[in-house]
């Protein structure tokens, strides 16, 4: 009885209690108004210091961004400065009323080996430049007077095989709570048991006691539905000790739960109070999904109960112009581009990534294969004075804690291509066992897996310490499905096609390796450097190898170094000159600032089967060439098309689905199409019907200039974007496919251009300015918004010859 009637209350105090919930934990975003300077200057931690001379910036930064591009350096990072100490300086108050409260700070990444100083003493310092971390700032706080904190980082001995950023390039949250709290990442909510007409839901919470007395500690738990209503509460006492922690079990039976899925995200949250003394004293809120998923050895991968093909790209960190520094908006715009052209999945290639990815995939559909570290052997912040396991295993418990309760992981990588482990030098299989064995600690209800690419290693059995066979490039994977075929399989790296946006040479090459002195790499979707496939290999593949659960293709986007094959590799080999090196990557799906490339509507045409698409390459622009003969590719859903130059057929063309070419089952291509300019059109079918067409048309001189914003509205957050396309028109309204003005941009308004780009991997133009060129008649301008600064922004284009452009978005 007296337990209903405190249900009853707690219930009342529940729905009563929102203005104290809000009091009894501020979680207040740090992201503005800190000071910053590169170098080293003596005593910069010291709350006196004198940091007026250095510049006023607020977070996100990622100082390497704003170059100067350096046209000699290491094109594997980009050319861009990154490599440095710097120090960052933030000064604060809190209110007086909140003495005694603790005082966390929870950093999402900073590059790299940060110490973080507060009112002069060492509060903390974390050794992976990607990882989230936590410090307890309480006892050096002082609540009456202002607070300076300080943070040196230091990256000049990282190491990175493409471009890692520099600074305090993720958020940063300051957490204040009453001294009985739930600790940091410390809920836990997993589903042990899910059914059709059922399913059981675990939270396991751990609450702190820093009160320094014993307490009675009260939590209530409250399940709410996906609509937002209370479903299910349990409440639980426990005394726990001065100075010690406790975990509350609580389990919950919900009746018909509804399934999160790719298609269908619906997510659950878990609600949780905290009491002491008769009153909240802290509180949380966590979303959860209910589904069920496996790898099975020989279907692939299910999701509630039916096979899905994992369509799944490769993510880098850094967001082409914006550098490392993470603003949600740059994600979700990546993911819904990826979503149109019909992925489902993500790997956080190669390292931790930032939180809002995971909860943009929760929210939006994604199931991801979230990965910790890349060649941790020789790579990243593993110095030689580290002692690896200890790091190991501190790194992968804030990597698990952190994701573990997120519906859309659905596996956890312990590393890619690690050097060590796969052919078991300096202890590798003792490290890869390890590392999995931490994996499980704090999460044994998820598979492990790592990535790998040394077939010649199989013999070794490192597959035997984890769930799921990942191989990067070909069939790999074969041998290590021979040698356990009881094991799932992921191709975790596919394609590594290369090309670069609107860029088309003859003829075509004959081995996908056939790179010319161009720089650039043909879009006819031909080449990848030795090790790698293009798209059609790998679809073709996993039609015949119906057991693989899926692809993850290098990558959705371009990144920031590895400009593989120009690189710095080629230079060193004295295939090309230094100069020649570019500075970012040519594998993306999509370019550098977001602009899909051809390639992109060939995997949305075998991914999104059930969409529209009908794609023709190359332009129509091939001024000097009359007469001779221009390849041309349709890529489409369709099994089918006709292609028409200026109104005349040059036949059709149809999909062999069992031709041993792969390229041949997914493309259609007319090989020898002789050049006249004018208007190319393809008509594609289906089964006999007509489903769309598609056209190029030579364009003339380019007239004028027409920006489009991907968002007409943002918020006045001042991290909220605008992504404006930038393209040049001809007379007749034609895309100029080889424009290459420059093109210069002011901005009206409350916002600033946080970076803007073109997507070409050989510019060497800076990411932070005011004009840029346009690359084949395309560039991008990233607008953001002003803090608490609302109104209408234009935006003006100018270039001389072309009539100049504009268009206005609302900041509110
Ligand atoms: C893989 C590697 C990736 C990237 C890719 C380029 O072997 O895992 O990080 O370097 O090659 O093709």
């Amino acid at each position: 009885m007296i337990i209903k009637i405190f249900k009853f209350l707690s219930l009342l105090l529940c729905l009563f209690s929102f203005p104290r919930l809000v009091e009894s934990k501020q979680i207040i975003t740090f992201n503005r108004d800190w000071k910053f300077t590169k170098g080293n200057p003596a005593n910069a931690q010291l709350p006196n210091f004198d940091d007026s001379a250095w510049q006023k910036i607020h977070l996100p930064h990622d100082w390497a961004i704003y170059g100067p591009v350096d046209s000699l350096g290491d094109g594997e990072t980009a050319k861009l400065p990154w490599r440095g100490e710097a120090w960052y300086r933030k000064t604060f108050r809190l209110n007086p009323n909140d003495a005694g409260k603790r005082v966390y700070f929870l950093f999402d990444g900073i590059m790299a080996q940060p110490k973080i100083y507060i009112n002069g003493q060492l509060a903390g310092q974390w050794d992976y430049g990607y990882n989230s971390f936590y410090l307890d700032g309480s006892e050096l706080i002082d609540f009456k007077q202002e607070n300076v904190i300080a943070v040196h980082v230091d990256t000049r001995k990282h190491g990175s095989r493409w471009y890692p950023g520099a600074g305090i390039y993720r958020k940063i949250q300051m957490i204040i709570v009453d001294p009985v709290h739930v600790g940091i990442w410390g809920t836990w909510i997993s589903t042990p048991d899910v059914r059709e007409t059922w399913a059981d839901v675990r939270v396991l919470t751990t609450v702190n006691n820093f009160s320094g007395q014993d307490k009675k500690v009260t939590i209530e738990t409250t399940i709410l539905s996906p609509a937002g209503k209370p479903i299910a509460t349990q409440v639980e006492d426990r005394r726990i000790g001065a100075g010690k922690n406790a975990e509350f079990d609580q389990w919950f039976t919900l009746i018909r739960p509804q399934r999160w899925d790719i298609e269908n995200p619906v997510l659950y949250a878990a609600k949780t109070i905290v009491m002491r003394d008769n009153r909240i004293c802290d509180s949380s809120l966590i979303h959860f999904g209910i589904r069920t998923f496996q790898f099975t050895a020989n279907d692939g991968f299910h999701l509630n109960g039916r096979r899905v093909q994992l369509k799944g790209v490769n993510l880098h960190h850094d967001h082409g112009p914006l550098g490392a520094a993470f603003y949600p908006r740059a994600m979700e715009r990546q993911l819904e581009i990826m979503r149109e052209m019909g992925c489902n999945a993500i790997r956080t290639s190669h390292n931790v990534c930032a939180p809002e990815l995971l909860d943009l995939c929760d929210r939006m559909g994604f199931v991801v294969f979230n990965e910790a570290f890349d060649k941790y052997d020789e790579k990243a912040d593993i110095l030689p004075e580290t002692d690896f396991f200890e790091f190991g295993e501190r790194n992968i418990r804030n990597f698990v804690l952190r994701d573990r309760n997120h519906p859309s992981v659905v596996i956890w990588s312990v590393g890619n291509e690690m050097r060590d482990v796969q052919p078991n030098i300096n202890g590798g299989l003792r490290k890869l066992q390890a590392m999995v064995g931490y994996v499980r600690k704090y999460d044994p209800t998820r598979p492990v897996t790592m990535a790998c690419d040394m077939p010649n290693t199989v013999h070794l059995r490192h597959f035997d310490y984890y769930d799921v066979h990942s191989w990067n490039y070909g069939r790999r994977y074969l041998p290590a499905r021979t040698a356990e075929p009881n094991k799932p399989v992921i191709i975790s790296e596919s394609g590594s096609t290369v090309s670069t946006r609107g860029f088309y040479e003859l003829p075509l090459p004959t081995h996908k390796i056939d790179f010319t002195d161009s720089r650039q790499v043909s879009s006819y979707d031909l080449n990848a450097p030795w090790w790698a496939d293009l798209p059609d290999d790998n679809f073709m593949w996993q039609e015949q190898d119906r057991y693989i659960c899926g692809e993850f293709v290098w990558t959705g986007f371009d990144y920031l170094g590895e400009p593989t094959p120009y690189d710095d590799w080629r230079a060193r080999e004295g295939k090309i000159a230094q100069l020649q090196v570019s500075r970012n990557s040519y594998f993306g799906i999509v370019d550098l600032c977001g602009i899909p490339k051809d390639r992109y509507y060939l995997y949305r045409s075998h991914w999104a089967p059930e969409k529209t698409t009908v794609h023709i390459l190359p332009h129509w622009n091939w001024e000097g060439n009359e007469g001779q003969s221009i390849p041309v590719f349709v890529y489409t859903n369709g099994d089918a098309a006709e292609l028409f130059l200026n109104g005349k057929s040059l036949g059709m063309k149809y999909k062999n689905p069992k031709s041993s070419i792969p390229t041949e089952r997914y493309r259609l291509m007319w090989n020898r199409v002789i050049y006249e300019p004018g208007e190319l059109k393809a008509v594609a079918y289906k089964e006999g019907q007509k489903i769309g067409e598609a056209m190029v048309r030579t364009a003339g001189e380019p007239v004028y200039l027409k920006l489009t914003p991907d968002r007409s509205t943002i918020a006045a957050t001042g991290e909220d974007l605008s992504y404006v396309l930038v393209e040049a028109f001809d007379k007749n309204h034609y895309p100029s496919p080889k424009a290459d003005n420059l093109v210069r941009f002011t901005i009206e308004g409350p916002a600033t251009i946080a970076g803007l780009g073109n997507g070409n991997p050989q510019s060497l133009e800076p990411f932070v300015a005011d004009r840029c060129r346009l690359f084949h008649g395309k560039a991008m301008v990233i607008v953001r918004s002003e803090k608490d600064r609302k109104g209408k922004i234009q935006i003006n284009a100018v270039s001389e010859g072309l009539r100049s452009a504009s268009a206005s978005i609302i900041s509110q």
